[in-house]
């Protein structure tokens, strides 16, 4: 499931319809300051546009969305810009799961969570299992995640079992059990990977929008989607 080589027209769904698309969503601070609001309001519109692209994701028959919500590195930003973000996260979760299980849609972390208050760490297992049966679709949020260490790790436990190579170092990876990353936002106009998802990021198709992310929403997804149906695929080959 984990490979990135693979023609897009496994599985039934249309080849033109990424399996997998991550987002960086950038933008939320500027979004609040060009409006003379605190940097939390910015993050607050930045959930709400997380619900609508959901939405919009599973309607063209995305079957995985991954999030980047909270990176390793921002642990480095005023402890109460990290309080807002995981005010955030606990309100999201508290109001999205009962939509989320109804929707049949699967609740994933990538990246250790635990590192967040005691509460919010429970908080967040609990919807996980809640939710672990679903099939119609996997919400995958990256929690304090960093790719390159998940590499580190992935790298270890491979060791750990005996052999290190590729396949070895996927099953290893957070991602092990979801389809292979097809297409990678960022919102903002910044051109970097920022260290998220760094292995599955091989074969991705990459997109850059100048929107911010608050002012993403179903029809920027659809757009995205879109132009990813656009692009040749080559795999290395001709
Ligand atoms: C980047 O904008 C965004 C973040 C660091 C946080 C992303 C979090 C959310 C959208 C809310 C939580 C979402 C879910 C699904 C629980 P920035 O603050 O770096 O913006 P800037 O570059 O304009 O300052």
């Amino acid at each position: 499931m984990t490979s990135g080589a693979q023609p897009a027209s496994a599985g039934g769904a249309p080849a033109s319809v990424p399996r997998h698309v991550a987002i960086i969503m950038d933008g939320n601070g500027r979004w609040a300051k060009a409006r003379g609001l605190p940097r939390a309001a910015g993050h607050r519109a930045g959930a709400e546009a997380a619900r609508a692209v959901l939405r919009a994701a599973g309607e063209a028959g995305v079957q995985c969305l991954t999030l980047y919500a909270f990176s390793s590195e921002n642990w480095r930003r005023p402890a109460q810009e990290i309080a807002d973000l995981t005010g955030l996260l606990r309100f999201y979760i508290q109001r999205e799961l009962s939509n989320l299980h109804k929707e049949g849609i699967r609740l994933k972390i990538l990246g250790d969570h635990n590192a967040f208050e005691a509460d919010v760490a429970k908080m967040v297992d609990k919807a996980v299992e809640k939710t672990a049966a679903n099939r119609r679709m996997t919400l995958a949020i990256a929690l304090n995640y960093g790719g390159r260490s998940e590499i580190v790790r992935a790298a270890r436990a491979a060791a750990a079992a005996g052999e290190i190579d590729e396949e070895a170092i996927e099953r290893a990876l957070d991602t092990s059990d979801l389809p292979p990353l097809d297409l990678l936002i960022r919102t903002s106009g910044e051109h970097r990977l920022s260290n998220f998802l760094l292995w599955q990021a091989a074969y991705a198709e990459l997109l850059f929008v100048d929107t911010l992310w608050p002012d993403f929403d179903g029809d920027a997804l659809r757009a995205a989607l879109a132009d990813y149906a656009r692009r040749e695929r080559r795999y290395g080959g001709l």
